[in-house]
């Protein structure tokens, strides 16, 4: 396996200049009236953790994830007439200082002309920063969104790119199945974009087992920031994480379930021990969190092949095959089942 290269030297560029360089005179294409999108949650296997370059959500290393099928965000674009970009999320009318509005209306000033403002509906069917990956598909569904209103016929490594540039796991959610985030070398991160792999796995399942759907205390952004900076087992991190993703990556083109689930579980688990030796500690688990982690391990012990990841929050993620449904289903009352190559 290879070793990890050597930082890359800053851009030269800033990220409103690479939007406006790949975007070119499309930038100032005549809208339509509306337009909308859907893209997948995805969940990964082999985790992003640690920015090499903040400003265009650099990553430290590639990743590979697996898309959640109709777990994901709708997003609806229509122009309007005012001063602000407009934001519905769920239903519900978000005040200009909330969190997300300020995030994504950052994002659509960097892309869209001067005074051309949007109201966004957006609705998601997993829930918001609970650990489920939401701002991916999110951020997903409305570069997609954007690129229909805007006509702007980008090709899908700029799109994943793009994307990218509002939330980092966003790459990877344009695509259903798996799907893999190049860390890419170039300074503005041109390449570094995710495509999707080939390799189709209809008996794969994935079970969401929700612990707490309450937003977070500390963002992915924040926690990856606090990790580098204070983790001492973050220097082994990297090498680990590009070492899984080879394994990973041949283990699902070689069908190999075992060890494909084993590794993004040690994976995870190796992540949240770097998260864990930050300071102050960054431990997103809860009790409850801690419970359903032991019953997988458990029930792996009777002989049950089944497999847990977790990104940053305190939600469990299961992995295993169809034939193991019902064993899952009666073990976890709760656990909602996604087929993602349905
Ligand atoms: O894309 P972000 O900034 O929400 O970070 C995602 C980080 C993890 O979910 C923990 C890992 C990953 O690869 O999705």
């Amino acid at each position: 396996m290879g070793t990890i290269k050597a930082a890359v030297a800053p851009s030269k560029i800033s990220v409103k200049q690479w939007v406006d360089r790949v975007l070119d005179d499309a930038k100032f294409n005549v809208p339509a009236a509306k337009a909308s999108a859907y893209a997948p949650s995805n969940i990964a296997l082999s985790k992003y953790w640690g920015k090499r370059e903040a400003s265009f959500n650099l990553p430290v290393t590639g990743s590979v994830s697996i898309s959640l099928a109709g777990h994901g965000t709708h997003t609806k674009l229509c122009v309007i007439d005012g001063p602000k970009h407009q934001v519905t999320l769920n239903g519900k009318g978000l005040d200009e200082r909330d969190s997300f509005v300020i995030k994504l209306s950052q994002w659509l000033d960097r892309v869209l002309p001067n005074n051309l403002k949007l109201g966004v509906t957006t609705v998601n069917t997993v829930p918001t920063a609970a650990g489920l990956a939401s701002s991916a598909s999110g951020f997903a569904a409305l570069t997609l969104a954007t690129n229909n209103l805007m006509g702007w016929n980008l090709p899908q490594h700029q799109l994943s790119a793009l994307a990218r540039l509002g939330s980092g796991s966003a790459s990877r959610s344009l695509w259903h199945g798996f799907v893999k985030w190049h860390a890419g070398q170039l300074p503005d991160g041109s390449d570094s974009v995710a495509h999707p792999l080939e390799q189709q796995w209809p008996n794969l399942r994935v079970g969401l087992l929700t612990v707490s759907s309450h937003t977070k205390a500390v963002s992915s952004r924040e926690g990856m920031a606090r990790t580098i900076a204070t983790s001492k087992l973050y220097k082994q991190w990297p090498q680990q994480a590009q070492d899984d993703l080879a394994t990973i990556e041949a283990a699902i083109a070689m069908g190999d379930f075992e060890t494909m689930a084993k590794t993004a579980e040690h994976n995870a688990m190796s992540m949240h021990a770097t998260m864990a030796a930050a300071w102050p500690p960054l431990v997103y688990w809860q009790p409850e969190s801690l419970a359903q982690m032991q019953k997988v391990w458990q029930l792996r012990a009777q002989g049950l092949p089944l497999y847990l990841t977790m990104d940053a929050g305190p939600n469990l993620k299961l992995l295993f095959e169809a034939k193991h449904q019902a064993d899952v289903v009666s073990a976890f009352e709760t656990v909602e089942i996604i087929t993602p190559f349905s």
